[in-house]
Formats: C-alpha cells, sequence, structure tokens
C-alpha cells in the first residue's frame, strides 16, 4: 500500500517541530533537558495525525522510559495503520555542547513494514551501490574496499570510509589506514554517518562499524529510496539483550539483516537539522517564525530532497 503523499507534509511538521523544541536547549549542557523537549514536541505533533500509529522504535521500552516508548500508540487513531521508528535527537552530546550536526528523525512505514529493532548496538554498512555482492558486512575490510575501488572505477586510496571514532573500531580504522582509504570519523551521529553515501558531495563512499540499532533501521528508509545498499547485524552480548530480543521474535541473533528485511514497501523518511551540519542547516528562530531544514523521502513518489520551511511558531 502506498502511504498518502500528505504525509510528506505532517511527518516533516513532525520533525520540524521536535528540532525546534530542541534547539532551545543547544549549547546547555544538559542533554536529557533537550532530549525530552525534542520527544515531548514529536508525540504532541504525531497525536494530530490521522493515522492509527505505533511506535517500533523509540525512547527505550515502556518499563524503561516513559517517553515515546516501543509499543506506544499515536495519532488520532482515524487513519492507516503505521508503523513508526523515531529518534526524537539524535546526537544529545552535539545539542548539549552546540557542535554540529543533531538532527530529529522519523521513519514511517505501513504496519508490519519496519523491523522491530532492539536497542542493542548493530554492525552496520552502506554504500552507494544497489549490486549486490560488491560490499558485504560478511566481507574483510580489504576485499569490501577494493570490490567498491574496481565498481567506482577508482583506486582503494581515493575512497573515503565514514566510521565512528571509538576504541572498538581500532582494528577497523587501522586497516582502513593500511588500505591508504581516506577516512571520516566521527564523534556521534551515525543515521548521518550511514546517509552520507547518498550523494557524492558528502564525499564518502563507504559507512561502516557498530553503532546503534535503532539508528540503523532509521537509517536504512533513507537508503531505499537512494538505491543504496545498507546491511546490519544486531549485537546481543548480554543475557538481558538475549532474552529482550527472544521476546521481540528474534529467534536467529546472529542473522545479517537486508535492507528490505528492515524496511520494506512504502516509507516516508524525515531529518530535520537541529545545529547545522553535513547535510541540513540547524533551526534559525526568528522573532514569532522558525525556519527549518529537512531531508525528505518518500520511496513510492520518488521525493528525495532538502526541503526549507518557514513555519510560525
Ligand atoms: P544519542 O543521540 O542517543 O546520544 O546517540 C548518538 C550516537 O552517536 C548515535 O548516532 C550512535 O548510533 C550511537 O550514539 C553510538 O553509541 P556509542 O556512543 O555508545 O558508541
Amino acid at each position: 500500500m502506498i502511504l498518502d503523499k500528505k504525509f510528506e507534509n505532517l511527518f516533516l511538521n513532525v520533525t520540524s517541530r521536535a528540532a525546534l523544541a530542541a534547539a532551545y536547549l543547544i549549547g546547555k549542557k544538559d542533554k536529557i533537558a533537550a532530549d525530552k523537549a525534542a520527544v515531548d514536541a514529536m508525540r504532541k505533533e504525531l497525536n494530530k495525525i490521522n493515522m492509527n500509529g505505533r511506535i517500533v522504535i523509540g525512547e527505550g521500552e515502556l518499563d524503561e522510559a516513559p517517553m515515546l516508548h516501543i509499543g506506544e500508540n499515536v495519532g488520532t487513531k482515524n487513519g492507516p495503520l503505521l508503523d513508526i521508528a523515531v529518534d526524537p535527537l539524535e546526537g544529545t552530546n552535539f545539542v548539549a555542547n552546540n557542535l554540529p550536526g543533531a538532527l530529529s528523525v522519523i521513519t514511517v512505514a505501513n504496519k508490519s513494514n519496519l523491523f522491530n529493532a532492539p536497542e542493542t548496538y548493530m554492525n552496520k554498512i552502506s554504500a552507494n551501490c544497489s549490486e549486490p555482492n560488491v560490499v558485504d558486512l560478511d566481507y574483510s575490510i580489504k576485499k569490501n574496499i577494493y570490490n567498491l575501488a574496481e565498481f567506482k572505477n577508482q583506486k582503494p586510496e581515493s575512497l573515503t570510509a565514514c566510521i565512528l571514532n571509538r576504541p572498538r573500531h581500532k582494528k577497523i580504522i587501522d586497516e582502513l589506514k593500511s588500505l591508504n582509504v581516506k577516512l571520516r570519523l566521527i564523534s556521534d551521529g551515525d543515521v548521518a554517518g550511514a546517509l552520507m553515501v547518498i550523494d557524492k558531495k558528502y564525499s564518502v563512499d563507504i559507512f561502516l562499524g557498530i553503532g546503534g540499532g535503532p539508528e540503523g533501521v532509521l537509517a536504512a528508509a533513507a537508503l531505499d529510496a537512494y538505491n543504496c545498499h545498507f546491511q546490519g547485524r544486531f549485537i546481543f552480548d548480554t543475557d538481558k539483550d538475549k532474552h529482550r530480543a527472544n521476546k521481540m521474535g528474534i529467534t536467529d541473533l546472529k542473522k545479517k539483516y537486508e535492507l528490505n528485511e528492515i524496511v520494506s514497501g512504502d516509507s516516508i523518511f524525515c531529518a530535520t537539522g537541529i545545529t547545522s551540519g553535513d547535510m541540513v542547516s540547524g533551526i534559525e528562530i526568528k522573532e514569532n517564525k522558525f525556519l527549518s531544514e529537512t531531508l525528505i523521502t518518500h520511496k513510492s513518489s520518488g521525493l528525495k530532497k532538502i526541503f526549507k520551511k518557514e513555519q510560525t511558531i
């Protein structure tokens, strides 16, 4: 089933209002307050929309965080059954410390078309190549780089790899260095990291490494609209994580998920800038108005653009 075009603007309002709410807390050194402001604003907007929405990826499970939790119903209950993944504030450190790249993000699909991901880490890979067997989570770093270089008709040393700058990635980073690949190390924000492959202007050829699972699911919808490659494998280290995965119906804990097992059918993705970053500018407040910039994609309508919008506060 196709998602009505009217939802494009409605979900863009959701992330732009959440971004505005968080923007008031830029540089205030309070991640929790900024996150809460974004969550509250997002819920308020979601509940205005004529839909039977269900949060499949949110800010924790019911017993953990009383904020847009997994399983929460949103919307007026008058409209289509939708699965919704949210990250009202992606990059809490960025907002707290007034750094570039904070986003408010949402992905929407028809019921049962969005993976119900647990809040664990995920090993991910994305690249701008839709052909199978060029890059793969199960290949060595060297094989991925050489294959991608051949596919793009470039030398390995002219490729750029984006990865979260974390001690857990030391081995991968060392390997990339030994292959002479250019590195783009990011301090946070791997929704944007994974999406940087969508357009040449961001100068990233491959994104890889371990980050949040929910962030992987959110990015997958936009990568789908851009016909890019994405794979993810959840990491269930603790017994608690394994138990939670089983409760969510995941039996094969080592499964590698292909993009279309994470999001299928039609989807809408919106990411609004809170602080300015590579993809979108941050919120600009002028008296009683605010200006927002959102990367929006809608798979079925082919919409893929950065949308600037002025709204009354
Ligand atoms: P928050 O906005 O929740 O702080 O997440 C930021 C982030 O960098 C994500 O983009 C990423 O997936 C995750 O944290 C990585 O987790 P960790 O900081 O534990 O490596």
